[in-house]
C-alpha cells in the first residue's frame, strides 16, 4: 500500500481533476450531480489554485506507475458561516485500496495547518455513501445527524485523533 502525500492543486492537474469530476461515482455522490461544464471546471480550478484550497494526493513511485501517481484529490470549501467543509475523491483506479482514510487524515492535517485558528472541520456525506462514511469515521469524524436533505454531517475537532 502506498501512503498519500499532498501537494497543492496545479493547472497541470487539469486533466486529472476533470477526469475525477466526470467519474459517475463521484457525480452520484456529489451535492451537484450535473457534470461540470468546461467553464465551471475552469472556475473551480482557478479558485482552488489561487487559494491553495485543493490538494492532489501523490503516491510513492515504487507503488504506482508514473501515469497513475496521482491517487486522489481533497478540497476545502468555506461556507457563509466560515465553516470549513472537507471533500475527498480517490481516483477510480485506486479505489478499494484503503486510501480514503489516509487521504482524509492528510487533508485534515493540511487544513488545520492552513487555518490555525479553526477548531473544527466538517464533512457532508450522502446517506448511501458507505465507503466515505466509514473512511471519515475512521479518520476521527463524528456525527449522528442526517440533515434535511439526507446527508450525514460529520465533524472533526482539532484535538481528536483518528482511529488506530
Ligand atoms: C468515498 C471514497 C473516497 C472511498 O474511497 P475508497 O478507496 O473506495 O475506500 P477505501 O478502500 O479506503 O475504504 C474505506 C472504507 O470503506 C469500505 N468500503 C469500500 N468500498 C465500499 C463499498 N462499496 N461499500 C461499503 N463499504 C466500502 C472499506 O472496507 C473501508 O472500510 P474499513 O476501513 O472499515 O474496512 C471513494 O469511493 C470516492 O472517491 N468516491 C467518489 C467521491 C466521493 O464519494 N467522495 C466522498 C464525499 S466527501
Amino acid at each position: 500500500m502506498t501512503t498519500p502525500t499532498l501537494r497543492p492543486l496545479r493547472w497541470t492537474d487539469w486533466g486529472f481533476a476533470r477526469r475525477l469530476a466526470a467519474d459517475p461515482v463521484t457525480r452520484a455522490m456529489s451535492e451537484d450531480p450535473t457534470f461540470p461544464t468546461t467553464l465551471g471546471h475552469l472556475r473551480w480550478m482557478a479558485r482552488h489554485v489561487a487559494h491553495a484550497t485543493a490538494w492532489v494526493a501523490i503516491g510513492d513511485r515504487q507503488a504506482s506507475w508514473f501515469r497513475f501517481n496521482r491517487l486522489g484529490l481533497a478540497q476545502v470549501k468555506q461556507d457563509a458561516r466560515q465553516r470549513l467543509w472537507l471533500g475527498v475523491t480517490v481516483a477510480p483506479e485506486w479505489r478499494g485500496c484503503q486510501l480514503a482514510q489516509p487521504l482524509i487524515e492528510a487533508a485534515t492535517q493540511q487544513a488545520f495547518a492552513q487555518w490555525p485558528l479553526e477548531p473544527t472541520l466538517w464533512a457532508r456525506i450522502k446517506f448511501a455513501n458507505e465507503a466515505s462514511i466509514k473512511a471519515f469515521s475512521n479518520a476521527g469524524y463524528v456525527g449522528s445527524k442526517l440533515d434535511s436533505e439526507g446527508y450525514w454531517v460529520l465533524v472533526r475537532t482539532r484535538n481528536r485523533k483518528a482511529a488506530a
